[in-house]
């Protein structure tokens, strides 16, 4: 549907559903967040006269070209641009292939992919890819930086199964800045044979809807602000949804799809909608095998979660953000902005269109046998043990130091990670090429919301994570992986390790990297 005709149908939908509507414009006075002055939807200068709200933007999709070698080719170029968030206001920002954010990036496991990218900016940057399992040489963390006007090629088999994962930077001590300047797109990767009788909603733009999470603070002339800093990072009290401020959705079909991501530096949100609950499909790294209701989800920084919305003809829900608890002592659970609520995005449903007419609900096909991913696999003992502590600013009480190896795994080991954040901040930990499932948290069997793949997990202090890993096939004595702290301030400040990947009996290191070999050699402040 062009765009011109979703606008027409939403003055249809204003006139046919002016209860509903009038309703969801009481429910939308809440965007306020602590006790900072926050934006108001009429304070938009593209606020529609019905809902109040603008409507959400989507990132373009990006299905590359398959090349004469099979391979599908990508290209992204990180850029300065300005983007109008408030009205009147242009803010200077950073984006893959535009201003602001980057393109969805899609592919099937089974592919082979190669995404160059070119650094148009004014400084070195790396761009890694969030999720994914793939050699060290490709993964674009701080060991492949780019250098201000040169291109960096990446290339990898993907060898996981449907899941949302994401790209952003992840430079040697700038990755926060980077980030919150606005350099994140999502990597969308489908089954290589997807059930072809699934009705998982899967048409993006339309009944398959990227959410990127974002807070920022504007300064006066319209810049983000970067000095609201927490201890847990910068938060904002403005939330961005893929760049909208106050943004709504006007859904065209009965059940659609939300790939949500925290995007944010440093803040929480606790994912909730206003008229019940939530199904819950996927998280981090890939489809649960059935779907699960729960009340809400809690989604740290760099976390996801694939929820499905059913609406009637003339429906609005509202997808909100709810005050929470990361088990926190009471100063410092505001670092992480959980005491704040208000609203993520506006539902609503067309009322003249009629594509529900015999649409299959998801819950029915379950329900006859029908299922979204292979089912996880049964706990098994696993092959090696290890042990993360967090610390202020380190991990295992070392700052990052990037010319030394942290941790050594063996190809097709199974791990069994024993997190424990031994500290009072928040911190969660995320690792590159791999996914995991939670065991169990403080000796409890994890929440529902936690059942699902994962790659980044959030550590309550005082408690122990267990985590069973599952990482790539792919090795590299010489090259390193990350994991660390999501929440980005964190990370830069040095809680982060690294690991290498070996074949078995294979000796590790030393590590040889041009991060090293220009310079890098340095511990992190
Ligand atoms: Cu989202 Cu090490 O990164
Ligand atoms: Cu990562
Ligand atoms: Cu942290």
């Amino acid at each position: 549907m062009p765009a011109s005709s979703r606008i027409t149908r939403r003055g249809v939908l204003a006139g046919a559903a002016a209860g509903a509507i009038t309703t969801s414009i009481v429910a939308l006075g809440g965007w306020r967040i602590g006790q900072r002055p926050v934006l108001s939807p009429e304070a938009s200068g593209a606020a529609g006269p019905q809902t109040g709200r603008t409507p959400l933007a989507i990132p373009p999709l990006n299905e590359g070209a398959v090349g004469p070698d099979g391979v599908r080719e990508f290209a992204l170029a990180a850029q300065a641009g300005t983007s109008a968030f408030l009205p009147g206001k242009q803010t200077p920002t950073w984006g893959y292939n535009g201003p602001f954010g980057g393109p969805t990036l899609r592919a099937a496991e089974d592919e082979q992919v190669r995404v160059s990218v070119r650094n148009d900016l004014d400084e070195v940057t790396t761009t890694h890819w969030h999720g994914m399992k793939l050699p060290a040489l490709a993964d674009g963390g701080p060991h492949q930086p780019i250098e201000p006007g040169e291109t960096w090629t990446a290339e990898w088999t993907v060898e996981q199964p449907a899941s949302t994962l994401w790209y952003h930077p992840h430079n040697h001590g700038t990755t926060e800045a980077h980030v919150y300047r606005g350099l994140a797109g999502l990597f969308l990767i489908d089954d290589a044979e997807p059930p072809q009788d699934s009705p998982l909603p899967r048409e993006y733009g339309v009944d398959d809807i990227p959410l990127i999470l974002s807070d920022r603070s504007f300064a006066a002339d319209g810049s983000f602000a970067e000095q609201h800093r927490s201890a847990a990072g910068m938060l904002g009290d403005t939330i961005l949804v893929n760049g909208t401020v106050a943004p709504e959705f006007i859904a065209t079909r009965a059940q659609t799809r939300l790939r949500v991501l925290n995007g944010s530096t440093a803040r929480s949100y606790r994912l909730q909608l206003d008229n019940g609950s939530l199904e819950l499909v996927g998280t981090d790294s890939g489809l649960l095998p059935e779907p699960v209701m729960i009340d809400g989800i809690t989604l740290t920084p760099g976390e996801r979660a694939e929820v499905i919305v059913t609406l009637e003809p003339g429906d609005t829900v509202i997808l909100r953000s709810a005050a929470h608890s990361l088990g926190l002592l009471g100063t410092t659970e505001r670092a992480s902005g959980t005491r704040d609520s208000f609203d993520i995005l506006a539902i609503a449903r067309d009322t003249d269109d009629d594509d529900s007419v015999g649409s299959p609900e998801l819950a029915d096909w379950v329900a006859a046998g029908g299922f979204l991913a292979a089912p996880f696999p049964a706990d098994a003992e696993p092959d090696k043990r290890r042990t993360v502590t967090l610390q202020d600013s380190k991990i295992n009480h070392r700052r990052m130091n990037m010319n030394r190896i942290d941790e050594v795994v063996t190809v097709g080991d199974r791990e069994r990670w024993f997190i424990t954040n031994e500290h009072f901040l928040p911190h969660n930990l995320h690792i590159h090429n791999a996914r995991f499932r939670v065991h169990s948290i403080g000796g409890r069997e994890p929440a529902a919301e936690l059942r699902g793949w994962k790659d980044t997990v959030y550590a309550p202090p005082s408690r122990t994570v267990i985590v069973d890993v599952e990482f790539g096939t792919s090795t590299d004595p010489h090259l390193p992986y990350m994991f660390h702290c999501h929440l980005l301030q964190h990370e830069d400040q040095g809680m982060m390790a690294q690991f290498v990947v070996v074949q078995p009996g294979e000796t590790a290191g030393p590590l040889d990297t041009p991060a090293i070999r220009d310079g890098g050699s340095h511990d992190s402040h």
